[in-house]
This record gives C-alpha cells, sequence and structure tokens, in this order.
C-alpha cells in the first residue's frame, strides 16, 4: 500500500502552546511573557492563524516586543514581501505589516530579496534594513540593497541596491556592536568567501571592508552574534537548499583574527540552514537561540512552505559553542531561560498526511470505544488533536484531546490492513507506536506490537478514508507531520 504521489507537499505546521499543569501563556500585546514550548521542524502560525512567514529572516528587540522581519514569496519564488511581526514571549506572533512590497521600489515589482535584517540607527534614529537582491531570474546581479523606516514596522522607504565596494555580495546579515558600529556581512566572490563590512555612520552604505574570511571555503547564511566579549560567527555550506554542515569562528575583535571554522550542530544541523542567532536577555541569565529556516527547496517545495528550526545554544567554554537537537524548545523571555526538550508530553497536535494534507481524526468526534479513526480536511476540532505522551523505550500513546483515548490497531492484531481505531488508554503495546524519522520533517508512524505504519487506505485523498496498519513502505500515504493547534 505504498502509493507514491506527487501531490503538492503540505506542511501547515503551527506553534503551540503548553497548556500543562503550572504553565500560563499570555498573548502578545502582554508586557509580560511566561514559558512557552514551541514544536521545532514545523510552519508557525501569527496570532490571526494565519501561516507566519519570515523566511532566512532577523528578529531585533524594540521595547518588551521581539519584531521579527523575514521573506514572504510568491509561489515561484520571487519576492512578494518582507513581513514584520512582533511578539513578547517568541511564541504568539502578532502580524504587524508588509514592510516592504512589490511596489515599494519598481526593481522590486519582480525581484527576489532574499535574508533581510534590521537594526537600528540611535544618531539618525532610523530603523535600517539590508538584504540580498537578485533580479526574479537568477542570482547574477549579488547586490545587497538597503531599506528604512522611522519606525520598527513603519513602511520601509526602498534606498536602492548595489554591489558593496564593487563587490559581489549574496547571503547577508547585519550586526550593531556595543558602541553603535554597525557592520554587514555577505558572502562574495560567487560565494566563494565571506566578507565582513564596516557601516557608515548612518548605516546606509559600506565604508570599507574589514574582513576577507575563509577565501574559497564557501561559507554563507552568516549569523554575527557577541557573548561576553567574544564575537561568534556562524555560517553553512553552500549547498543550494538543501542543508549542510554549519561551522563557526570566534574572535574578540571584528576586525581581528578569527579562529579557524568549528563543526557545530550535526551534519546538516537537523536538516536546517542558520538565518540569526537571538540573544534572550533575561532577567537571571542571557540566552542565546538559533534560528534556523528548513527550506522548503530541499524537497522541491516553495519557500513559503519552509518550516523554523529553533534551538538553544550551550557554550561549554568561552569560545565553543554547541547545538543539540530538541523536539520541543521552551523559552522565558522574562526570565532569559531556553531549553529543549524530547517529545515526551508534546503539546497537542494535529497529524497531517503527506500525501493529502488531511488529518487524522476520530470519526463523528465519538467518544465511545471502538470508533473509526480516519482522514479529514483539518479543521479547529478537538476530534483532530492528539498528544503525543511518553510510552518509554522510545514509544508513545497518542491521545485524542476530545476523548481521552488512545489510537489502537484494533484487537492487537498484526496484519496488513488492520483498522485503527481510538480505545480506551491501557497498557497495550498495540496502542504504543514510534516515530521513524521520513525527512523533510515527516514521520512513519510505526505500531509497536506489529512493525506497521499507520496508512490512508489505498492513499485515498478523500475525507472519512480510513487509518490503517500496513507493511511500511516509501507511500507518502504512510508520511505524517506534526501540526501544532
Ligand atoms: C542558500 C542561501 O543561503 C539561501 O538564502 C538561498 O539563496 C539558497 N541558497 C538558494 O539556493
Amino acid at each position: 500500500m505504498s502509493l507514491r504521489s506527487g501531490w503538492a507537499r503540505v506542511a501547515l505546521f503551527t506553534m503551540v502552546m503548553v497548556l500543562g499543569a503550572g504553565t500560563t501563556y499570555l498573548f502578545a500585546g502582554s508586557a509580560e511573557a511566561a514559558t512557552v514550548s514551541i514544536a521545532n521542524g514545523t510552519q508557525f502560525k501569527d496570532t490571526a492563524g494565519n501561516i507566519l512567514h519570515a523566511h532566512g529572516g532577523g528578529i531585533i528587540k524594540v521595547d518588551s516586543y521581539y519584531y521579527w522581519f523575514g521573506e514572504n514569496r510568491n509561489s515561484n519564488g520571487s519576492f512578494r514581501y518582507v513581513s514584520c511581526y512582533r511578539s513578547t514571549d517568541l511564541k504568539n506572533w502578532e502580524f504587524r505589516n508588509h514592510v516592504l512590497t512589490q511596489n515599494s521600489a519598481s526593481e522590486l515589482s519582480s525581484a527576489n530579496i532574499e535574508r533581510p535584517k534590521v537594526i537600528y540607527n540611535s544618531s539618525t534614529k532610523q530603523y535600517v534594513m539590508w538584504m540580498h537582491k537578485e533580479s526574479s531570474s537568477d542570482y547574477g546581479q549579488a547586490r545587497a540593497a538597503v531599506a528604512t523606516s522611522s519606525t520598527v514596522d513603519g513602511n520601509y522607504s526602498y534606498r536602492g541596491s548595489f554591489r558593496p565596494l564593487n563587490y559581489m555580495s549574496r547571503d547577508i546579515t547585519l550586526f550593531r556592536d556595543d558602541d553603535g558600529t554597525g557592520y554587514m556581512i555577505s558572502a562574495a566572490n560567487e560565494n566563494a568567501d565571506l566578507h565582513v563590512y564596516r557601516l557608515s555612520a548612518d548605516y546606509l552604505t559600506v565604508s570599507s571592508r574589514v574582513q576577507l574570511l575563509w577565501a574559497g571555503q564557501k561559507r554563507e547564511a552568516p549569523a554575527l552574534f557577541k557573548r561576553n566579549g567574544v564575537y561568534f560567527l556562524l555560517t553553512s555550506g553552500c549547498t543550494g537548499w538543501s542543508p549542510n554542515q554549519q561551522k563557526y569562528a570566534t574572535a574578540t575583535s571584528i576586525t581581528g583574527t578569527w579562529s579557524s571554522l568549528q563543526n557545530v550542530g550535526n551534519g546538516t544541523m537537523y536538516d536546517s540552514q542558520t538565518t540569526f542567532v537571538l540573544p534572550i536577555q533575561g532577567s537571571q541569565t542571557t540566552s542565546y537561540l538559533y534560528l534556523g529556516d528548513r527550506w522548503a527547496g530541499a524537497w522541491s517545495g516553495p519557500v513559503n512552505d519552509s518550516q523554523y528550526v529553533w534551538l538553544p545554544i550551550q557554550f561549554p567554554t568561552t569560545t565553543t559553542m554547541t547545538i543539540s537537537w530538541a523536539t520541543n524548545v521552551s523559552i522565558d523571555t522574562a526570565t532569559g531561560a531556553v531549553s529543549g526538550s524530547t517529545l515526551t508530553d508534546d503539546p497537542m497536535v494535529n497529524l497531517v498526511a503527506r500525501h493529502s494534507g488531511k488529518c487524522v481524526a476520530v470519526e463523528s468526534s465519538s467518544t465511545a470505544d471502538h470508533a473509526a479513526v480516519i482522514q479529514q480536511a483539518c479543521g479547529s476540532g478537538t476530534n483532530q488533536q492528539w498528544q503525543l505522551q511518553d510510552a518509554g523505550s522510545g514509544y508513545y500513546r497518542i491521545v485524542a484531546r476530545h476523548s481521552g483515548k488512545c489510537l489502537d490497531v484494533t484487537s492487537g492484531s498484526t496484519e496488513d490492513r488492520a483498522a485503527i481505531i481510538q480505545w480506551s488508554c491501557g497498557s497495550g503495546t498495540n496502542q504504543q507506536f514510534s516515530l521513524q524519522d521520513a525527512g523533510s520533517g515527516y514521520y512513519r508512524i510505526v505500531a509497536r506490537h506489529s512493525g506497521k505504519c499507520l496508512d490512508v487506505t489505498s492513499g485515498s485523498t478523500a475525507d472519512g478514508a480510513t487509518i490503517m496498519q500496513y507493511t511500511c513502505g516509501s507511500g507518502t500515504n504512510q508520511q505524517w507531520s506534526r501540526r501544532a493547534v
């Protein structure tokens, strides 16, 4: 029952709220924050329920709000908007504005804009955005572009694009040092080299190139941050949309000597590419959060299908950093505490079939034992909401929110085509499932007692198609994503 399909991949994940004992949450707009939990490898939704598009983005804190800017593209990949959202807790994001649009300048009507970043210039009282600018057809222009606004989430005025000091300029980031000096870092020389530029006092242009780093080593996606007087520059390799080994170097002066490159994370940074490192300064500590993009281009999807991977950074010494995978990242912006966790006590999620984009549901919201489990167009019903509860040894019970009952392979059958139903939770291994990584944010859901996979019967895309177990294969009707609710 392994059906291959060319159907559009639907990965409508969102951010989630943990409502467990002792955990509270506040909506954006509140001046305070509490611990929130964010599901990694997902798309996020804004507070209006729309998919949040801030890819290749960066965050700036203004007063009590974090403002997140990033790419929001047309379906063909061309520039549509730089969009801006704000949050106090980094989980509940309020859409603020499409701060740059195709109408902002004639050269933006058909363009490619990547990796917008914003810093504030306290002398000119302007928010200054730098970004990577290309035509909509290829990467030949290799330019940087600048836009400004007097309010952080206002309409930015486009000030044009250029090659800084006539060097090619692609993947880009900005950094504002403690003394107010601005720096721009971008990939030059057909991405072979990385250049660090000091910005002019108004941040509108570059005044000089202060570093040519790692010539010929093809580092891109730069993210620069400073911790206790040590600068860390995190970069990816250069493999298009596909993830690769991220590396970092340190220095005690941006213009001084940088260390050699060190590996960080696993060989693909958990299927993501760095875009930014966010310091979260709280009352108790300052943590550093890795913000990465899991680009949909890696599975031939459009940029706006991309997902986010946010991970805590650990610092074994003052000049070393490590990043480990975490299914969920917990953040308390009030204290500054950030930690990663595994799937145990996951927040409620929809389970979305890859081939159909439809959700696992208990038929007719029944609360009875033996109710059928089907696929259904995703909605807000709690009969489509599931919690993965740790059953030990890498297995989970999958519990329906509306009924408190468990996904169950009927009668503990080990046969192909045995129906999936809901049943009162117990200790049976026919109610225990492991998640097997199928790549690109999808999982096979494998029954412990049978080793067989949750499968939408015959690869149907229809509402009401039953879910059964079947011998695991490569079919996308056996691949599921977690979409937080
Ligand atoms: C990797 C870059 O980091 C992205 O911003 C984007 O330009 C892709 N390459 C395009 O392949």
